[in-house]
């Protein structure tokens, strides 16, 4: 097991990579809480978890809204729970991002700790502190960002993944490797035969390389003025894909790094040879959608990003595997390189 603290504004959250679930009763207040789940994580966990109210939500993004706060808000308050209260998150990313807000601001915030029960919510959404609600079909307009106390990430709940939702948690791994470490990339590039078997000691491996990455950055700048804006590679092109195609998440975000290699490699920030290695690892894992978006698409849902600022957009490019820079690119010229992109196809 091992043991992560990611420190921020005189907070700490414990990351426990490898540790087993089980293991949270241990962590809770002995009153004063309560579990948030899904109806399919509290099916297959359900009769393990410990003895305390649990609600459990439809699963899938469409829990992600403001309705169903206020929802968990009035469930709290009837159980009882008042400012010493505690929210327990047993799920995936949908899970923790709405537990993350309801604790935040229930009562102005009461504390909360995460057993993230997906490949994504482990390597990504569990560890940072930031949350969201969906407004209408924009993603995660509506957040705050709370740490949770802890997160424990245990490899056997990936074991009942279906396989869908555990190659779109690879693809934010990949992202990791991408961005900040090449030994990670290099691993990950031995290791498919492993990876697609779930290798539990591997995957202990891999989550807390990408905890402890992820974990740098936000505590170097955890309310994303700098450094932070590096984790939102592929997200620009991605998120452009994940609302115009309904894909999963790390599916989306694979087509948008893929994208965004080919834009860093026209400005010759990375080489043919490292371009070529990205690719072929995204297509082994069949992660790369077919990109048939429009240009008048592409051009509306990029003028949605929040990444944006103005006529400009913080956009993030690979200056080879294990590197990434923040550049503010004109929304035009990144609308130009896609529009030569399609050309080119
Ligand atoms: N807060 C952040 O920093 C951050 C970062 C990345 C993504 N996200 C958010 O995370 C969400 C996606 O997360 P996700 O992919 O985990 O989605 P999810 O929570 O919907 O889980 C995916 C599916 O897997 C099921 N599931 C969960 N754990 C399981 C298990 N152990 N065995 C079997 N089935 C299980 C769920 O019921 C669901 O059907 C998106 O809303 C995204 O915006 C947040």
């Amino acid at each position: 097991m091992e043991k992560i603290t990611i420190n921020t504004r005189g907070f700490r959250s414990e990351i426990l990579v490898g540790e087993r679930w089980e293991a949270v009763s241990g962590l809770l207040p002995e009153k004063n809480t309560v579990i948030i789940t899904d109806d399919n994580v509290s099916q297959l966990y359900g009769n393990r978890f410990p003895k305390v109210p649990v609600f459990s939500l439809a699963p899938g993004e469409g829990s992600k809204k403001l309705g169903v706060i206020e929802y968990l808000a009035g469930k709290l308050l009837k159980a009882g729970i008042d400012r010493s209260g505690f929210v327990l998150a047993v799920g995936g990313g949908v899970i923790c991002d709405v537990t993350g807000f309801l604790a935040s601001v229930y009562m102005r915030g009461i504390r909360c700790g995460y057993v993230s029960s997906t490949l994504l919510s482990q390597v990504d959404a569990s560890t940072g502190g930031k949350n969201g609600v969906n407004l209408g079909g924009t993603k995660n307009m509506l957040g705050t960002i709370r740490q949770p106390e802890f997160v424990i990430c245990d490899p056997a709940m990936l074991l009942t993944l279906p396989e869908q939702e555990y190659l779109s948690g690879l693809a934010e791994l990949i992202k990791t490797a991408i961005i900040g470490d090449k030994e990670l990339f290099d691993l990950i590039e031995r290791s498919f035969d492993k990876i697609m078997l779930r290798n539990s000691d591997l995957l202990t491996l891999l989550v807390a390389k990408s905890v402890r990455f992820k974990g740098l950055i936000v505590s170097n700048d955890e309310m994303e003025t700098g450094l932070r804006r590096i984790l939102n590679f592929g997200h620009t092109f991605g998120h452009a894909v994940e609302m115009q195609k309904g894909v999963k998440h790390g599916f989306a975000v694979a087509s948008g790094m893929e994208l965004s290699t080919e834009f860093s490699f026209e400005r010759r920030y990375i080489s043919v040879d490292e371009k070529e290695r990205i690719s072929k690892l995204l297509k082994r894992f069949k992660l790369v959608e077919k990109l048939d978006l429009t240009d008048d698409q592409m051009e509306k849902l990029v003028l949605h990003d929040k990444k944006k600022t103005g006529s400009d957009i913080h956009f993030v490019f690979t200056r080879g595997i294990g590197k990434a820079i923040v550049e503010k690119v004109p929304v035009g010229e990144v609308l130009g390189f896609y529009k030569r992109f399609r050309d080119k196809k």
